[in-house]
């Protein structure tokens, strides 16, 4: 039976820290977060983030733009925040409406602010082992495992999913680490013989329950990046069994949220892993913060 590798209880460490330095040394930190259109999910994140800076004592500026935004307009804004000196940190929350161009809204942010991490400079000097800013969940997933001594160096470390937020960064802190990494995607072949020889498993999809237990080697370490909303009792039923504790909910509160692995089967094998909530969702706002904290430092060069 697996120990739980608690995320929130690490990110509240990590947090704490951040605000005594800040008032221990008068600091204040800006983060700019910008939300276009109406997406629920999205817009919950925003508020978490911009809570998170309240209660740090950071500045915090929040922009919501409405549904028809263009890409001219969200542009001009960038613009102005990249030059706002109160401002450290610009987070364009993805994804955008279908009519703008991520990729080339993402570029206009100074790479100085770009405190996700998504700009190809960023992402270009982490591929080549220079100092940059590093997208919150891989890093907050490196930091969570080193909290609990999990060696990385010489692991078999298999990460499902290959996105730019997610995945390929991961991939590259691991190799960092001195771990063997695979990549695996929609297309991968035989996915769980290779999941059921990692050491690590990272699972970064989107699909509610998609890993059951026999993708989990016997003592593996698993990683759930997913956060899914189950809303109908018809999938409920089908992902967790009719009666069962979770289709409960989703009749009692209209969802579930759970993530991209089966809990209660991976459980049983693993020697850690993360639960969903608690595990790594918390982690990456934390290092929103300190990557925010980080960006201020290098401005006042302290
Ligand atoms: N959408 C989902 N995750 C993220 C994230 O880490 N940063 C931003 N900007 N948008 C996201």
């Amino acid at each position: 039976m697996a120990q739980l590798l608690d995320g929130k209880r690490f990110s509240k460490k990590i947090l704490e820290e951040i605000k005594e330095r800040c008032e221990k040394e008068n600091l204040k930190p800006g983060l700019a977060v910008i939300l276009v259109g109406n997406d629920p999910a999205s817009s919950v994140y925003v508020r978490m983030k911009e809570k998170k800076c309240k209660e740090l004592g950071f500045v915090s500026k929040g922009y919501k733009l409405d549904c028809e935004t263009t890409e001219e307009e969200l542009a001009s804004l960038i613009k102005q925040l990249n030059n706002d000196p109160e401002i450290d940190g610009i987070l364009l929350q993805l994804p955008l409406p279908p009519h703008l161009d991520s990729k080339r809204m993402l570029e206009l942010i100074s790479p100085e602010k770009d405190v996700d991490g998504f700009h190809p400079v960023n992402a270009g000097k982490l591929l080549t082992g220079q100092s940059a800013f590093v997208p919150c969940t891989p890093r907050g997933i490196v930091e969570l495992l080193k909290e609990y001594s999990i060696e990385l160096e010489g692991k078999n470390v298999v990460i499902i999913g290959r996105s730019n937020i997610v995945g390929k960064p991961l991939a590259i802190l691991m190799l960092n680490e001195n771990s063997t990494v695979t990549i695996c995607h929609s297309r991968t072949k035989n996915l769980k013989n290779v999941c059921s020889k990692a050491d690590i498993l990272v699972a970064a999809i989107g699909k509610p329950y998609f890993v059951s237990g026999d993708f989990v080697k016997e003592g593996a370490i698993v990683v759930d990046v997913g956060v899914n909303r189950v809303d109908s009792v018809e999938s409920g039923e089908r992902l967790f069994g009719k009666g069962s504790e979770k289709v409960e909910k989703i009749k009692e509160k209209g969802y579930v949220l759970v993530g991209d692995v089966n809990f209660e089967e991976a459980y049983l094998k693993a020697s850690y892993i993360t639960p969903v909530p608690g595990g790594v969702g918390p982690l990456t706002i934390a290092m929103l913060m300190k990557n925010t904290l980080e960006s201020h430092l290098k401005r006042v060069k302290k």
